[in-house]
């Protein structure tokens, strides 16, 4: 009969030991787990909708219309509000049928403001835009993701300021230029505001309120169905801004607009001085592949999925019937962050590797250039 020595049998006690205290400290965390479930369910019961420990949510406390296809949500957010910067965007999450779906949309209000406000376009068609319009009422709640985004001002430089923004695309410009007004800051700001006609022009009347207060703003409107100007392009805006060359320049719009009007800056070695942002653009491989990967195993922690190395990971995801999160789907919220175990993905965008394994990767830019093991 085999014996165990003392020295292992104090092992195996001190083993046991630590399997059952490891249990217990499972049990414990599953404990508070639930209770910190509970306590979010009844505090959104009884006391505040948006109530939670842990989640970003936000009340919806009004829908302001803005012109026939734009609305400004005004939101209570919950404590967990980490407050932004002029510029910057939030991820909004909502359920549609069953699917939790993210957008991302910039803060038009400014850091301080007693309420946020996200200013919504609806997009023909689109997913978010449309059941944001047609479904969010006063009292609803948005479960958000925190601000982000670099499309910001430099608060302390004071400095000759143009905001060129087209349709939605001037919400970022308004948090700035709101701000600006806050702070009392509206030394020489052009603000450039281009829509199809009047009756597209997203916050007119403030727009025109702050320009008769601040004699260092000017407002210019752009109508692409003015028959004396039509659609803005350089020699439109350099008209319009004889000093463009000594302005720092915010521009944010439509894909058309922004590829019309960037060369203004870098045909004339000012791309320095320009700063943009875009709401749209599928995650094209804009670097060619390096080699063709072929057939590759992306390793789930459910699942095996086939796929092969040409599409971006969340496209092969998604057409292989897995739900990432996803928001912007152009490498700039972060929602889509994904920890990848093992393997070599490709940013479609800048061409970088990672090799290392325990990376964090963008899915919505990222392809695979071997078999990979994500943490989903
Ligand atoms: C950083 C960032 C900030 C943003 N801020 C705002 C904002 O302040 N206000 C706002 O209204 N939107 C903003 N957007 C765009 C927003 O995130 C969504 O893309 C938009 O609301 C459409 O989503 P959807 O689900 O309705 O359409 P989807 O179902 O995603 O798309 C339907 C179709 O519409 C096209 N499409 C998507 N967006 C647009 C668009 N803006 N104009 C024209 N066609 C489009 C898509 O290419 C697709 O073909 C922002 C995007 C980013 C990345
Ligand atoms: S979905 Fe926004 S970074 Fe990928």
């Amino acid at each position: 009969m085999s014996t165990l020595s003392s020295s292992a049998l104090r092992h195996a006690a001190g083993g046991a030991r630590t399997g059952a205290s490891a249990v217990l400290s499972a049990r414990r965390f599953a404990g508070r787990l639930v209770r910190a479930r509970q306590v979010d369910f009844w505090m959104r019961e009884l006391v505040d909708p948006a109530w939670s420990l842990d989640t970003l949510r936000a009340r919806v406390v009004d829908v302001v219309p803005e012109t026939h296809d734009v609305r400004t949500f005004v939101l209570a957010p919950n404590r967990l509000w980490p407050g932004h910067h002029p510029g910057q965007f939030v991820p909004v999450s909502v359920e549609i049928d069953g699917a939790r779906v993210t957008r991302c949309y910039s803060i038009s209000s400014a850091p301080g403001d007693a309420r946020v406000t996200i200013t919504v376009k609806r997009v023909p068609g689109g997913r978010v835009s449309t059941w944001m319009h047609e479904r969010v009422r006063p009292g609803d709640v948005l479960t958000l993701g925190r601000p982000a985004g670099d499309f910001v001002l430099n608060p302390s430089v004071r400095r000759k300021l143009l905001f060129v923004g087209g349709g939605s695309g001037v919400t970022p410009l308004v948090s700035m230029l709101r701000d600006l007004d806050r702070r009392d800051a509206v030394h020489d700001v052009v603000f450039v505001h281009a829509a199809r006609s009047a009756r597209d022009v997203i916050f007119a009347r403030e727009l025109d309120a702050l320009a008769k207060e601040h004699p260092g703003l000017r407002v210019v409107y752009a109508l692409d169905d003015d028959p004396r100007a039509g659609r803005l392009d350089s020699d439109a805006l350099r008209r319009a801004v004889p000093d463009l060359a000594s302005r720092d320049a915010m521009m944010c719009g439509p894909l058309g607009m922004m590829s019309a009007l960037t060369p203004t800056w870098t045909e004339a070695g000012l791309a320095h001085r320009l700063k943009t942002e875009r709401f749209v653009g599928a995650p094209r491989p804009l670097v060619p592949a390096r080699a063709p990967a072929g057939k590759v195993s992306l390793v789930l922690a459910g699942r095996t999925v086939e796929a092969d190395g040409g599409a971006t990971l969340l496209e092969q995801l998604e057409a292989a019937g897995e739900r990432p999160e996803s928001g912007c789907r152009m490498g700039i919220c972060n929602t889509c962050v994904c920890r990848k175990r093992a393997g070599v993905v490709e940013n479609v965008v800048t061409g970088e590797l990672s090799t290392e394994p325990d990376e964090d990767i963008r899915l919505c830019v990222s392809r695979a250039r071997t078999n990979l093991e994500l943490a989903l």
